[in-house]
């Protein structure tokens, strides 16, 4: 690869899951070594590469899950984590793809970690999906987790408050729940991967606050009030209680911010 661009846009247009996984983490690390020239040359693809398994529906047609009962719920509640980092390893490398240029090397290499995390997640969740006998691609999956990307390709600004700031945050609430759950039902190996996953979600959404902190300043403009009004103008979906108040604390968000669009 000549350019880290190419790299990412490579990485982006992976459709084999097991290649997409190795190859964000190569991106990642060959940037942070500097065999990865920041250069720019190509731009990034409208939708990533995606395998011809799962199945992608309409948000709406997607089999409700269960509570951790039976085995095919807890296989359901995997596969639907399995997903959403799946496609967060794309919004993470679309981030410093499409963004990177104009926001420099330190924004590139954070997200490109991101990406590497989001990489190691999904790997996590296909090797227990393993384990009891499934894989990524067995079900269908949620196919509105790109939406996000679409809405806020435009602007770099309203990207970070959508992506990290809102979905990455409503991670930060419902992980700990699940966790709870894995572990009442004697699933210790389920709860150490979410316990780990928290723990990068809660970086990986104080990264997100802090540049989109740095990039408010530079516009002028009160972060509290610029990231109210990118939600409301690039979100379609709600942001609803219960918050997980002191993990967002954690991340750098404040209270004042997300309770006040609920
Ligand atoms: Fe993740
Ligand atoms: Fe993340």
């Amino acid at each position: 690869m000549t350019s880290v661009a190419a790299a990412i846009r490579a990485a982006l247009l992976e459709t084999d899951p097991r290649a997409k996984v190795f190859a964000a983490r190569a991106v990642a690390r060959d940037f942070a070594s500097g065999a990865l020239p920041f250069v720019f040359n190509v731009a990034m693809p409208d939708e990533p590469g995606r395998p011809a398994r799962p199945e992608l529906l309409p948000p709406g047609r997607m089999p409700k899950r269960g509570k951790f009962g039976s085995d095919r719920a807890r296989i359901a509640l995997w596969h639907a984590l399995a997903h959403i980092e799946f496609v967060a390893i794309d919004l993470a490398l679309d981030m410093a793809g499409r963004f990177g240029a104009e926001q420099g090397r330190a924004f590139v290499a954070d997200f490109l970690g991101v990406a590497a995390d989001e990489a190691m997640h999904f790997a996590l969740l296909d090797r227990k999906l393993r384990t009891l006998g499934s894989h990524y691609g067995a079900l269908p999956a949620h196919g509105g987790l790109w939406e996000a990307a679409r809405n806020t390709a435009h602007d770099v600004a309203a990207r970070l408050a959508v992506v990290p700031m809102v979905l990455e945050a409503r991670g930060l609430d419902v992980t700990p729940p699940t966790l709870e759950r894995a572990r009442a039902a004697g699933d210790e190996s389920g709860a150490r991967i979410l316990q780990r996953i928290l723990d990068d979600e809660i970086r990986h959404v104080r990264l997100g606050a802090t540049h989109f902190a740095a990039i408010s300043s530079i516009r002028r403009e009160s972060a509290e009030n610029l990231w109210k009004s990118l939600v409301r103008a690039h979100f379609g979906g709600a942001i609803k209680p219960p918050f997980n108040d002191s993990a967002r604390l954690a991340a750098g968000l404040s209270r004042d911010w997300y309770a006040g669009v609920a």
